[in-house]
């Protein structure tokens, strides 16, 4: 049986340590997930869908991992999906899924993988707080988004405990810099009793 790995993610405390971790869990990432009921890509891709006009506007799923957000955003209807993560063994596994438009590694050094104002719709699924990225990810995202572009997200449980977690979006949204369209609690990874919340936010 493969060796849990579920148990450790949310402990990671460096972008080295969390790479390695990453690269190591490619192979039964999938299974693992699917075994605890990972609920949140749907949950996100149902939140966009009803939001978006056009199916085909490009979306950057952005810390793709093996896949499975890209995969919940296909199945939702999305049809240019393009994916970026930094582990290559995470990649391959996206690749095999054959939902993507185009696959790119980003480098954890780079401050702005993805460039000022180049996507209509970026998707950071369960990729922001603990056990990945910092939660600073979430203003180079939206500086990332075009105008009236849409940003959905998830913060799990133990990201909603983490201090600041909510301020960051807060930050946005007081200043009138983006809109809320839709924040949900609900079900993450059911089997361990963990929830996420799924934002959709418009940036103004
Ligand atoms: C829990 S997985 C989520 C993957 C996918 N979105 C899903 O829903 O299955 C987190 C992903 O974030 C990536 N990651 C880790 N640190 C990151 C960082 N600083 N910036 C972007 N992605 C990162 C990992 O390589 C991993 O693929």
């Amino acid at each position: 049986m493969a060796e849990k790995k579920l148990d450790d993610v949310y402990g990671l405390d460096s972008p080295e340590a969390t790479m390695e971790f990453y690269e190591g869990w490619a192979g039964s990432y999938d299974m693992e997930l699917a075994e605890n009921g990972y609920a949140t890509p749907g949950r996100c891709a149902r939140a966009l869908r009803k939001r978006v006009q056009d199916p085909a506007t490009p979306l950057l799923d952005f810390g793709c991992g093996t896949g499975l957000s890209g995969a919940a955003f296909a199945e939702a209807g999305f049809t240019t999906i393009d994916g970026m993560d930094p582990s290559e063994a995470m990649l391959d596994r996206a690749r095999e899924k054959d939902v993507y438009r185009k696959l790119d590694v980003m480098d954890l050094d780079d401050p702005a993988p993805v460039a000022p104002e180049s996507y209509p719709i970026i998707a950071a699924v369960g990729v922001i707080g603990a056990g990945a990225a910092p939660l600073s990810t979430f203003g180079m995202l939206m500086e990332g988004l075009q105008r009236d572009g849409l940003l959905v997200l998830s913060f799990n449980d133990h990201t909603l405990n983490e201090p600041g977690a909510k301020a960051t979006l807060n930050e946005w949204l007081d200043l009138g810099a983006a809109r809320l369209l839709f924040s949900e609690h609900g079900p993450h990874l059911p089997k361990e009793g963990l929830e996420s919340t799924v934002y959709v936010i418009e940036k103004a």
